[in-house]
């Protein structure tokens, strides 16, 4: 499964369901180690960065197996609390492992996440709210070598709202004594997705959702059974994809209220959309308009992780839409690949200035990093002859079955063996 190809020009019809979501399920499986016991995760998605989290669960000696879209982890018995090197390589998110080690072992030895193709993405927040906590780490040649046999709850207050870093200072809280408040924690819906699976395992916390979020910790705990929430930025590709190649399409297993800003904008570019009771339908017909200016920010604003995305589906609208991005310094590397199919778009720094054009040509390009990824397969429906994309191991770490689901909406794509 090397490349994937489409012909584009055709218009998608009919609905498809969206899986649960990256984002939330990866901080909920290094939460599962809090819980001495077995937790099942429902609507669980296949991702490769999801086998890369249980390769690191099973490492640390937890039982973990599939049943369907089911996944059961048993952490009854932990036995380690290293990550090495090779695994934390593969994937930037397993930095969260290291508050939820700490919080049930008070001890945790790994190496710095992946690299990332975003630009640099450091984990000194991550590092400093844990030592608010009481942890002590050291760190030499790369690796982290962190001891809490005695973390105790106070506030404490983040620079930024950044996701990861929230995720991390809940779990470890979670191991500390009394009470945490994070303040300017982030809002992400997925962290109230987390905090709701840590409630079904009886952990105290609450206030996810809003930049204050309090954790009680040393709770007892208990087995449960958690849904993983809809994964919004499958959705907003989807949506997105619509809105590229024109047609009408509904997507169920959705949270509207999550996509909101992401909606405006393709409502703004000449989209026809109405949510309710877990579904989203989108409408659209003829050339696309311009969505203004789209400025990425922290959750309620506009997702960085849809940037790309929408970029894609706006390459023909006419009129000219203006992005920054403001999360990530080095956001804008798919640009070159849409500008192969056709694509005008000038960069600037942070901006990105994308001027309509009437049509875009099919070509060959290469995924640069997951949403950028995405994005391609937005473009490639929209455009006129054949589209073949390489690098598609970046699209499944966040995508369980593109090809399928886009087929079913009667797109014509395939994967090649080439
Ligand atoms: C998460 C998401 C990712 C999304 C991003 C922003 C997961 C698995 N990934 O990533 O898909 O694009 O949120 O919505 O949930 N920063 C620091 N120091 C730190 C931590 C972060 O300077 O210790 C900076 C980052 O470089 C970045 C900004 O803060 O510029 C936001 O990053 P953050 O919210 O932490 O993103 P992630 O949790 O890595």
């Amino acid at each position: 499964m090397n490349e994937i190809i489409i012909r584009g020009g055709r218009p998608l019809e009919g609905s498809v369901r969206v899986q649960g979501a990256k984002n939330s399920v990866l901080p909920i499986l290094a939460a599962t180690i809090l819980h001495p016991g077995q937790v099942t995760l429902q609507g669980c998605p296949h991702l490769s960065d999801v086998e890369a989290s249980i390769r690191i669960l099973r490492h640390l000696g937890c039982q973990v197996r599939w049943e369907g879209d089911e996944l059961l982890v048993d952490s009854s018995s932990i036995s380690r609390w290293d990550i090495p090197d090779h695994l934390m390589r593969e994937m930037r998110s397993s930095v969260i492992f290291l508050g939820a080690i700490l919080a049930r072992l008070g001890w945790a030895e790994m190496s710095y996440p992946g690299g990332c193709e975003l630009g640099p993405r450091p984990i000194d927040l991550h590092l400093s709210t844990l030592r608010k906590l009481g942890a002590d780490l050291r760190e030499s040649g790369g690796q982290m070598r962190c001891t809490a046999q005695h973390m105790e709850g106070r506030e404490i207050a983040l620079s930024i709202p950044s996701v990861g870093a929230t995720e991390n200072a809940i779990l470890a809280a979670c191991g500390a004594e009394g009470e945490t408040v994070l303040v300017n924690a982030a809002r992400e819906p997925e962290i109230k997705d987390l905090q709701d699976f840590l409630q079904a395992i009886g952990c105290q916390v609450r206030g996810a959702g809003s930049s204050t979020i309090c954790i009680r910790g040393r709770c007892p705990t208990h087995d449960a059974v958690h849904t993983v929430m809809p994964d919004r930025i499958v959705a907003a590709t989807y949506l997105a994809a619509v809105a590229a190649a024109g047609g009408t399409v509904e997507l169920h297993n959705v949270d509207y209220r999550h996509l909101s800003t992401v909606t405006a904008a393709l409502h703004e570019a000449g989209c026809r959309i109405s949510g309710r009771d877990g579904r989203i339908t989108l409408h659209a017909s003829g050339r696309m308009g311009s969505a203004g200016t789209i400025r990425t920010a922290p959750y309620p604003g506009f997702p960085t992780d849809a940037q790309a995305i929408l970029m894609a589906a706006l390459l023909r609208g006419q009129g000219t839409t203006v992005f920054v991005e403001t999360i990530f310094e080095s956001r804008y590397r798919h640009v070159d690949e849409l500008r192969r199919m056709g694509a005008d778009i000038s960069v600037a720094d942070r901006v990105a200035v994308v001027t309509g054009v009437p049509k875009l040509s099919g070509a060959d390009v290469r995924c640069t990093d997951l949403r950028g990824g995405a994005a391609l397969l937005v473009a490639g429906l929209a455009a006129e002859g054949t589209t073949r994309i390489g690098g598609v191991h970046h699209i499944l770490r966040g995508y369980e079955e593109p090809v399928r689901d886009l087929k079913e909406l009667g797109a014509e794509i395939a994967w090649s063996e080439n």
